[in-house]
């Protein structure tokens, strides 16, 4: 299988399948000396682990992280990093029934075309556990990222039909303490009360029916200086849009007004510079803090799509090996909706990203390389 690995300079490789012995990361490319503990990775894993409301998956993980390498006395030491997540909940007898069957909407057909053969327990490596490794190695980046004064606030806009009604820019306005709190006060990740109360009940009916839904994350990345990103190829908001996409159920992408900016005018789309102290910045953010691929000193602000669950027990039509048109319904723990638990998968490929392209940026300019590299002084 190819593609397991993702970035250049900060390097993940995910490895494991849902109902294997376990699954993890190897983070290669991490700065020596970066104080890291297992809780710093297991704060994140805790933000997607299963069965931590009515809304998500019933299989009970821990999903408690073990640094196998690349730490010494509480500091990266500059090796590749091993993460590993033992599996304990399996039930594979769920998934008897998928060998034979390709679900609607998940990947065994094209698991099947492409490789002739697939590990069918729990999506094998097409399940959301994949993401394990994505979010451990997203929690150093987005230590590293910390460390320069990035931050990040990454949250439900909405489920279903319900959507919160503050604006990113009215959520940033709040002090950021209470921005974070307020998201990870619910377990739908939701920052503002009545929408969340609204898209539980939404939820709810939803299961009634058997039925799964979706919705929309929404990411503001602030602190990121202008000058990030490549301008052809690599260019952040294109290295975003794939990393975003490479994460199962993720249907759209958009950056700043996005679709929206089809229906505007040039001079209402055009975010206008003026100078203050001493230095030029943007009077608004329709661009989503990113200019001809180039961070532009503004926050970044993305949305991400997701689809509602394929695995549903309402009866569908689908077709089993033997070419016979047959209903099922599936069984086994599914997510509701994989909105909540998808949200610190997003922020974890963006900080990744981020990253990434900011090692990349250190040699654009002979003088960044003269202060690492003169003799004089
Ligand atoms: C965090 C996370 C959890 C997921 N949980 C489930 C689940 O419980 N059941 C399911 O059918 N799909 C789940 N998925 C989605 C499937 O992995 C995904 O829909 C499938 O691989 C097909 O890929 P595509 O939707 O990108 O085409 C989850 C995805 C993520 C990111």
């Amino acid at each position: 299988m190819a593609g397991s690995t993702f970035g250049t300079h900060f390097k993940i490789t995910t490895w494991g399948e849902s109902h294997g012995k376990g699954i993890g990361v190897i983070v290669d490319g991490c700065p020596a000396g970066l104080p890291l503990e297992q809780t710093d990775i297991q704060a994140f894993l805790n933000r997607r682990k299963p069965g931590q409301s009515r809304y998500s998956t019933q299989r009970k993980e821990a999903d408690a992280v073990e640094i196998l390498s690349g730490v010494f006395e509480g500091k990266t030491t500059g090796t590749p990093i091993s993460l590993i997540v033992f599996n304990q909940d399996q039930n594979s007898r769920d998934y008897g029934d998928i060998a034979s069957y390709y679900r609607p909407g998940h990947a065994d057909y094209t698991f099947d075309m492409k490789y002739g053969f697939r590990d069918y327990r729990g999506g094998g490596r097409s399940s959301g556990r994949e993401t394990i490794g994505r979010v451990a190695g997203g929690a150093i980046a987005a230590k590293i990222l910390d460390h320069l004064g990035i931050s990040f606030l990454t949250y439900t806009r909405s489920i279903g039909p319900i959507s919160i009604s503050k604006s990113p820019e009215e959520l940033l306005a709040q002090n950021s303490l209470k921005a974070s709190s307020s998201i990870l006060s619910n377990p739908l990740y939701m920052p503002e009360e009545a929408a969340c109360t609204e898209a539980q009940k939404f939820l709810e009916t939803c299961m009634e029916h058997k039925d799964s839904a979706g919705g929309v994350i929404e990411c503001i990345i602030t602190g990121v200086p202008a000058g990030i990103g490549e301008p052809v190829f690599d260019k952040l908001d294109a290295a975003l849009a794939k990393a975003i996409f490479s994460i199962g159920a993720v249907k759209g992408f958009e950056i700043g007004d996005g679709f929206a900016a089809a229906a505007l005018l040039g001079s209402e789309n055009n975010d206008n510079f003026e100078m203050k102290n001493n230095i030029p910045v943007l009077s608004t953010n329709h661009a989503g803090g990113i200019l001809g691929g180039i961070s532009n000193g503004m926050p970044i602000i993305f949305r991400t799509a997701i689809k509602p669950t394929p695995s549903i027990a309402s009866i569908q039509n689908t077709v089993n090996k033997n070419g016979e048109n047959i209903e099922i319904s599936i069984h086994g723990r599914h997510d509701p909706v994989i909105v909540p638990r998808a949200v610190v998968v997003v922020e974890s490929m963006a900080a990744l990203t981020l990253l990434d392209l900011m090692m990349e940026h250190m040699g654009s300019q002979l003088n960044y390389l003269k202060q690492l590299y003169s003799h004089e002084q």
